[in-house]
């Protein structure tokens, strides 16, 4: 499967989302990756409903939706409503994970689980086969633009032996500090989905850089 790449809609420009959402029609990403932080789970605050609707209401490709939220139960059904395709929840936010896997899936949504830097992938062992997604973040979440974490190589190729044997069909995510000059060694570690904010946003052509990490030729044979 070619790899997929989701531009982070946090590093767009707010005060020209349509502007932005629409690069990102017309360019060669396959999703869009929307960050809802609750100042709870994480120590920032993004957007919610209201802003999650408005993207909607332009974007041509699915909504990978990345709850760094407590207690993303009480909202599933909403954010089914609001457009999400795909619903990622944080293992350490939640108690009951099998239950909010099967809510994610009752919604009619494909389901992620996130994993934070010092969660180890081996925890997810009993909820992989019923995972759509593995988010591996490759950052501690909160906040675009930080430094990526070497550690998530590791992780992903324990991840990715995981898989083989427990759900081959299990998309693999990375998301922070992930760019042209990583994807490559990504792509080899056993990742296939790439959240990209700041290496998108802050290049020159966003829409040249989006093209340019979809085109990317890793050369290796992934394991
Ligand atoms: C971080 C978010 C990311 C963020 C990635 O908490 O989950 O999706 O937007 O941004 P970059 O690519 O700039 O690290
Ligand atoms: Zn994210």
């Amino acid at each position: 499967m070619k790899h997929l790449i989701a531009p982070s809609v946090l590093s767009a420009d707010f005060a020209n989302l349509q502007r932005d959402i629409e690069m990102i029609n017309s360019s060669a990403a396959d999703w869009f990756h929307v960050d809802v932080m609750d100042g709870v789970f994480v120590p920032n605050i993004s957007f919610g409903f209201p802003v999650m609707e408005a993207i909607k209401k332009y974007a041509t490709k699915p909504l990978d939706v990345h709850l760094m939220i407590v207690n993303p139960d009480q909202y599933i059904e909403r954010f089914a409503a609001a457009g999400a395709h795909l619903i990622t929840v944080h293992y350490e936010a939640c108690i009951h994970l099998h239950r909010t896997v099967q809510s994610i899936h009752a919604a009619g949504c494909k389901a992620g689980v996130a994993i934070n830097p010092h969660t180890p992938v081996s925890l997810l062992r009993d909820i992989l086969p019923d995972l759509d997604l593995v988010l591996v973040m490759s950052v501690n979440p909160g906040f675009g633009g930080q430094k990526f974490i070497p550690n998530t190589y590791n992780k992903l190729r324990e991840l990715k032996a995981m898989a083989n044997d427990l759900n081959p069909e299990l998309i693999i995510e990375v998301d922070g500090g992930v760019g042209i000059h990583n994807l490559g060694e990504l792509i080899a570690a056993g990742a296939a989905a790439f959240v990209a904010g700041n290496a998108i946003f802050a290049a020159e052509s966003p829409i040249q850089m989006i093209a340019e990490m979809k085109n990317l030729d890793p050369g290796i044979k992934t394991i």
